[in-house]
């Protein structure tokens, strides 16, 4: 059987809804909230509120853009978690209620298990076993990938995630929200030894990104104590040296991980996989150390629902359906 699916993505503040058919992505509308940049940070109240207003007209556009009518879909998936729960209830209750209104079966979805699928929407495809490196606004993750639906997480943040301490540091930086993306560009422009910031080392596989941060805050009000132009004067090395500082922390633990597991396809998926400077440091390091990388398409890194489809196009073919009472977990785990 080739399911037909409709699938829905609402965890932070994009929503979103895609079409598969067959396991071949037909449409993916992603409608990212505007509302969230005056505050410098997803207000989780309007993010709800916004998800609400957006669903109806993205799920609409999904289904004119795929050319599939309702009556040819054959489930309807959803983000179960983690994610914000009053964006995830709306998500939810529109995906449950749609099913009920066509008697179709519903499919929950684990948010991070779906950025980790999306490497299954274009080739090259990555072979099992894989590592992957998941590293979004609320997760940093390296993840033993055993089949599509069997995972082992190997190690976490056991505080901020990546893309926090990304936006975090562009916030103390002076840039908009969401401040990743921009850090990213202005790192392009920058020399990333200008400034050394610490890699903390944690056990096993873990990391942590509360210290750096720290580390950051202490180093800008310092410099710009003695020079109040400071930031703006040496912005570009300044966002090139945190960038570097982030990333090798991250790349620290993928490659012990890689060399303890024996594991040469790697991954990386989720927001922060858009980073340039993570993209180009995995390609150098595939070559010194005989990796295959996966990288995703830029628009399979930041949130959206064909990951959610891709995940969920897995699951109907293990008949792996949830019933009526299925509810939003926040802090859903594998
Ligand atoms: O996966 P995602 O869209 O949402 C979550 O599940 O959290 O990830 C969003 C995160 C944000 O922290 C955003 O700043 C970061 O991904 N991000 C980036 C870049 N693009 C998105 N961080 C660094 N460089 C980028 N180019
Ligand atoms: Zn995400």
């Amino acid at each position: 059987m080739s399911p037909t699916i409709l699938a829905i993505e609402s965890s932070c503040d994009d929503t979103s809804a895609a079409i598969i058919k067959d396991g071949n992505i037909l449409a993916n509308i992603v409608a990212t909230q505007a509302v969230h940049e005056k505050y410098g940070g997803v207000v989780p109240e309007l993010a709800s509120r916004a998800h609400e207003q957006n669903i109806i007209p993205v799920v609409t556009q999904a289904l004119l853009t795929a050319n599939i009518i309702k009556s040819e879909l054959n489930a309807v998936a959803f983000t179960r978690g983690p994610g914000l729960l009053g964006a995830l209830l709306v998500g939810c209750s529109f995906a449950k209620a749609f099913a009920l209104g066509l008697n179709l079966p519903l499919i929950e979805v684990n948010h991070m298990q779906a950025h980790i699928l999306a490497h299954f929407i274009d080739d090259p495809k990555p072979n099992f076993p894989f590592l992957c490196l998941t590293v979004s606004g609320g997760h940093t993750q390296i993840v033993l990938v055993k089949n599509y639906l069997d995972m082992e997480i190997l190690g976490q943040t056991t505080d901020d995630a990546v893309g926090e301490a990304f936006d975090k540091s562009a916030k103390l930086l002076g840039l908009p929200y969401p401040g990743g993306p921009m850090l990213d560009k202005l790192a392009q422009q920058g020399n990333p030894e200008a400034y050394t910031f610490p890699i903390v080392n944690m056990p096993g596989y873990d990391f942590s990104f509360s210290g750096i941060k720290t580390s950051i805050l202490n180093f800008l009000k310092n410099n710009s104590a003695e020079n109040p132009n400071f930031i703006p004067q040496h912005l570009n090395d300044i966002c090139a040296s945190i960038q570097r500082a982030l990333i090798l922390t991250l790349m620290k633990k993928l490659v012990a991980a890689a060399k303890d597991t024996g594991i040469k396809e790697i991954a990386i998926a989720g927001g922060v996989s858009a980073n340039s400077g993570l993209r180009q440091t995995i390609t150098e390091y595939a070559k010194r150390y005989n990796w295959r990388t996966y990288i995703p398409a830029f628009e399979y890194c930041t949130d959206n629902a064909a990951m959610i489809a891709m995940a969920a196009h897995f699951k109907y073919l293990q008949k792996d359906f949830s019933n009526q009472y299925a509810s939003p977990e926040p802090r859903l785990k594998f």
